[in-house]
């Protein structure tokens, strides 16, 4: 019998066919880094990665191509975004139930940049009252920085009319977009954030070491560079490059990966995005359902019929969740992640921590019939 992947929320799998042969065509046939010579492939490269610019400037609602900067993954954006941007004693909202690609490089800041952070609260639906965000504000909070969809409960945090306050009090809003982006039917170009982070190996189906962010140009001359060096541009200078997207993108890219993640914005919208998200709503929703009916076993965060991404994570009264793991990879081929999902804060509030929980991430090619043996075989292990 075949294996079930259900780790989807870590790095999507298998990534569809075009996305595969895009990574191998470009290393087979193009080979060349973009942007740094003047020979054919060199300029195809550069004209791949601009192509690839336009379509996540397309998908996130960017106003403009430059604005697109790719980094490794998402952690790498919110990195550059986070130390470039916070200064010394600023203040910091944010949520408990941010990923460590946020909680740490923030605790660094705070040990070195004097930064305070305080956390909003967020109920298990995902909404945000506004009271709670006001309350917390301060002369000196100079950003917001918040997860789109939680990678551990699954719930979709309501960051629309968190936008709009944060316009209201003229402060830029920092969104990791890890578990939406491709995941939600989201109306990006309505949303007010002035960095948008993203990964591209989730939702949107690309290869690992691709994501980025989206900048706002009134962010840029605050938010330093990250990392200095070779940009194929303004090469006679020792300090680098204001221009965008090169402020940001020192050294070779990740030309193979960028291939692919052209490739899986084009398969998205071939697919159609909203089929795509349709059709995990319902696994998502069977695998809820089914997981309820099994007595010991508790779904976290967002209730049936809530808006939740395709994430479900379980604890179970009688035992411990890593076991159930184990056992399901080594006795039924069933791929899940257990643990504390590198989010401490999140399990600390669910009431999960240390222990964690068990995590089950439907893809795009899961089927019902995977649902189906995933639930047998929790009721086979629980007996
Ligand atoms: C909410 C969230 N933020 C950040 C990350 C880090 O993603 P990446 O490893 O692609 O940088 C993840 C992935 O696990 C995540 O779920």
């Amino acid at each position: 019998m075949a294996s079930i992947y259900l780790d989807n929320a870590a790095t999507s799998h298998p990534r569809p066919r075009p996305v595969v042969e895009a990574v191998s065509g470009y290393l087979n046939e193009l080979g060349a880094s973009p942007g740094r010579s003047g020979h054919r492939p060199s300029l195809e490269s550069g004209r791949l990665v601009l192509e690839t610019r336009e379509l996540a400037a397309d998908f996130f609602g960017a106003s403009s191509v430059e604005n697109v900067i790719f980094t490794a993954n998402v952690t790498g954006a919110l990195n550059i975004a986070l130390k470039g941007y916070l200064r010394p004693g600023d203040h910091v909202l944010t949520t408990r139930f941010e990923h460590n690609a946020v909680l740490r490089p923030l605790h660094r800041l705070k040990e070195e940049r004097n930064i305070e952070i305080d956390y909003f609260p967020v109920d298990s639906g995902g909404s945000i009252e506004r009271e709670d965000f006001e309350q917390l504000l301060r002369e000196d909070t100079s950003l917001v920085v918040i997860n789109h969809a939680s990678n551990v409960t699954g719930a979709v945090l309501d960051i629309l009319p968190l936008s709009e306050w944060c316009g209201e009090y003229n402060l830029p809003l920092m969104v990791d977009a890890a578990q939406s982006a491709g995941s939600l039917d989201f109306p990006w170009d309505k949303l007010d954030a002035q960095f948008l982070c993203f990964t591209g190996h989730k939702g949107l189906m690309g290869p690992p070491g691709t994501g980025g962010m989206i900048i706002d140009p009134e962010m840029v001359e605050r938010t330093k560079s990250f990392i200095e060096g070779g940009t194929g541009s303004k090469s006679d200078k020792l300090t680098q490059p204001q221009v965008l997207p090169d402020k940001y993108e020192a050294g070779t890219m990740n030309t193979a990966g960028i291939a692919g993640l052209n490739a899986a914005f084009k398969y998205l919208a071939d697919e159609g995005l909203e089929q795509i998200i349709e059709k995990k709503k319902r696994l998502t929703e069977k695998l809820c359902r089914g997981m309820e009916d099994i007595p010991g076993i508790e779904v976290l965060g967002p209730g049936p019929g809530e808006r939740r991404t395709s994430t479900v994570s379980i604890t179970w009264s009688d035992g411990d969740t890593a076991e159930l793991s184990v056992k399901l990879d080594r006795e039924y081929d069933i791929m899940t992640r257990s643990g504390l999902h590198c989010a401490p804060l999140a399990h600390r509030e669910l009431g999960t921590y240390p222990r964690g929980a068990l995590r089950f991430s439907t893809g795009h090619f899961n089927s019902g019939d995977d649902i189906d043996r995933t639930l047998a075989a929790i009721k086979e292990i629980l007996g």
